[in-house]
């Protein structure tokens, strides 16, 4: 193997950053994949780009938790990450599938969890990469089965959440303060990364309030200061759903979600792990997978 650099990233990376995160979690997919999964594709264009525009926004506000790993062929893995708060998150992080198990993955973590030093708290949405596992329990994150619940809904099940609007600019600082109870650091300069994505929805119920981002195929995110506020909201999302609807991300701490989801119709299957440190998995919260 030649010498292997651990280096910050620069914004020239980002593009071959997302070619190796495209490469990586594609093989991974290709080799853990159940017959129940749906075929795995490559990334679109417009994932790829939405990707690059998060990762430059990383790169703005977090420097110090972007690494990359070099070698004479150039890069070859990448870690990213950020400080909400009081919790650091790993963002995304990969290798090139020729180079994985020999210690690169090792050191890109050790890089990005320097900038994790002065934080109580970490998460991070693991794969289900044996390897990635063994690197995030050996940095001491307890792990959390997740689930997913896809498929069709089934309309005649859905009551319609009063008390449900849009979402609007001046909700940020209500959002940042519900999710900072929930999980230590509000989204903060996350929020237009979601917006990319998603649509935000706000509930102001009998009981609380709360807030999910949805794209009428998936949800992005959901957090919400009680359960029945947050089972109003992700009725909303199944309500607005296309043919079918995805909820990933869903910890056993979060039973009302799966409760909605099963009772709409759809299939529950695992899907990786949430590791945490210093926390409990957030609830009622329903996070995203790179942006916690
Ligand atoms: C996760 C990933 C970034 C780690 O990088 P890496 O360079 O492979 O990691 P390392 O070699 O430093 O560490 C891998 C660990 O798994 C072990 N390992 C290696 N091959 C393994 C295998 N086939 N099965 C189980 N464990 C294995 C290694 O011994 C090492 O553990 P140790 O430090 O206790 O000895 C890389 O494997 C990867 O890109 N995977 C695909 C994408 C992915 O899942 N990313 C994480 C998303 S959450």
């Amino acid at each position: 193997m030649t010498e292997v650099l651990i280096r910050p990233m620069l914004a020239a990376d980002v593009p071959v950053a997302e070619q190796i995160s495209d490469l990586s979690f594609h093989e991974l997919d290709q080799r853990t994949t159940t017959r129940s999964d749906p075929v795995p594709e490559r990334r679109t264009a417009e994932h790829s780009a939405r990707w690059i525009s998060r990762t430059h926004r990383f790169l703005e506000h977090d420097p110090g938790g972007c690494w990359v790993a070099e070698d004479e062929s150039g890069v070859v893995g990448f870690a990213t990450s950020f400080v909400r708060g009081e919790v650091w998150c790993l963002a995304t992080y990969a290798v090139l599938p020729g180079l994985q198990g020999q210690g690169i993955g090792r050191r890109l973590l050790d890089s990005a969890q320097s900038y994790a030093a002065d934080c109580p708290a970490g998460m991070l949405s693991a794969s289900s990469d044996p390897r990635a596992l063994r690197r995030y329990w050996r940095a001491g994150f307890a792990l959390h089965p997740q689930m997913l619940l896809r498929g069709a809904v089934d309309r005649a099940a859905l009551p319609r959440g009063a008390g449900i609007r849009a979402g609007r600019p001046d909700d940020l600082a209500f959002m940042d303060e519900l999710v900072a109870g929930l999980r230590g650091g509000g989204h903060g300069p996350d929020h237009p990364t979601l917006a990319e994505m998603a649509r935000p929805l706000v509930a102001e119920t009998a009981t609380g309030w709360g807030f999910a981002y949805t794209d009428g195929a998936r949800l992005t995110l959901l957090a919400a200061t009680d359960e029945a506020t947050a089972t109003a909201l992700l009725w909303e999302c199944l309500g607005d759903a296309g043919d079918t609807y995805l909820v990933p991300h869903v910890t056993a701490a979060n039973q009302w979600a799966i409760d909605v989801a099963m009772t709409a119709g759809l299939e529950l299957a695992q899907s990786g792990y949430l590791g945490v440190r210093g926390m409990a998995p957030p609830a009622p919260y329903v996070h995203n997978g790179a942006l916690l």
